[in-house]
């Protein structure tokens, strides 16, 4: 059953109309009673929820003490919306494999893969694959945005940690410590090291402690500076790289999609556009089809595409990198 509180903020998010809050009310308690192992009962009120899926996709943090800190949304990505190679797509299906499975691991003794560790450049999809665990599994996404618990509450953020993985005990979702090496790096440097030292040290034990029902990733962009002790903390550390050439051409016929008439070798573009991130050829791709929306086109030829990728990558040698 729920809890008083639960039914206590439902009531209220009732009368206040607030039905972001409500939503996420229901998600928590569907998730505590799949826990207690009342699946049907979890499945129908989801069932409910998806039939009066409402156009807003975001919810309001109801944890006042981790406003700002955290930004809880939900998530319909798809694994398919992730182009990257074969082994970091098994790595991602066994992670949801075992949350699917995780009562009869349980059984065992055993506990599903939940603790994931994202490394690589930026723009090569670390959070676009929390939110294809949030979409997949339906949980909600929590975004911790560490630079935040890190600059904002320096003194008090060993509390803060306490509370977000006291949260994470209770609300099962998936909780995303995005831009991580912000405390991961710190750790070696001179200045504060204590202070520094303190809280990465509190937050490697709080993962090492935590067996909730949630999925905890950590994504960061410099894995070099992290601290080789954190990666035996997590049970499995995934390496995203630069798009190769295949995926580039998918990335590409993926974004144009029905603008995409076969004016254009993709192979050609994709020459040009090797060098990019995912996320710059998703930009240049969106930036093609919106100049083709505003001229009145219905498709996008060589030289529009060719010219948008060259933007993206000016934008790199204009900032002298
Ligand atoms: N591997 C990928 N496959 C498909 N799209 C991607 C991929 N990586 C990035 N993108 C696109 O770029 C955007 C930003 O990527 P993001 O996941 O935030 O990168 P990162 O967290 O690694 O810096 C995504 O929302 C998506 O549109
Ligand atoms: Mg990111």
């Amino acid at each position: 059953m729920a809890t008083a509180d639960q039914i206590k903020m439902l009531v209220q998010s009732h009368f206040d109309s607030n039905d972001d809050r409500f939503r996420t009310l229901v998600l928590q308690i569907a998730a505590s009673e799949a826990k207690k192992g009342h699946q049907t009962f979890a499945r129908d009120l989801r069932g409910i929820l998806d039939k009066y899926n409402t156009k807003s996709n975001k919810i309001i943090p109801f944890n006042k003490e981790l406003d700002g800190l955290m930004r809880t949304e939900l998530s319909d990505a798809k694994l398919t919306d992730l182009v990257v190679n074969k082994e970091i797509k098994s790595r991602i299906e066994k992670v949801l494999l075992e949350y699917w499975q995780k009562d009869k691991l349980n059984k065992y003794g055993l506990t599903n893969r939940r603790k994931i560790l994202l490394t690589g450049k930026p723009g090569t999809g670390k959070t676009l694959t929390a939110s294809v665990l949030a979409g997949r599994t339906k949980l909600p996404l929590c975004t911790i945005v560490m630079d935040k618990l890190v600059t904002k509450y320096m003194g008090e953020t060993s509390v803060k940690l306490r509370q977000i993985f006291d949260f994470i005990s209770h609300n099962p979702a998936i909780y995303l410590f995005d831009e991580f090496d912000t405390i991961g790096s710190e750790r070696s440097l001179d200045n504060d090291v204590g202070e520094i030292r303190r809280i990465l040290n509190s937050f490697l034990q709080f993962i090492e402690q935590d067996e909730s029902d949630s999925i905890i990733v950590a994504a960061t962009n410099n894995p070099q500076l992290l601290d080789k002790a954190l990666f035996r903390r997590f049970d499995d550390v995934i390496h995203y790289n630069l798009p190769d050439r295949d995926q580039v051409i998918k990335l590409i016929s993926n974004k144009l999609g029905s603008f995409n008439h076969g004016l254009l070798s993709l192979e050609k573009v994709a020459d040009e556009a090797l060098t990019l991130s995912h996320s710059d050829i998703t930009m240049a791709c969106n930036n093609a089809v919106k100049e083709a929306i505003l001229k009145g086109l219905d498709y996008i030829d060589e030289d529009l595409i060719m010219r948008m990728i060259i933007e993206r990558k000016e934008v790199y040698l204009r900032g002298g990198s």
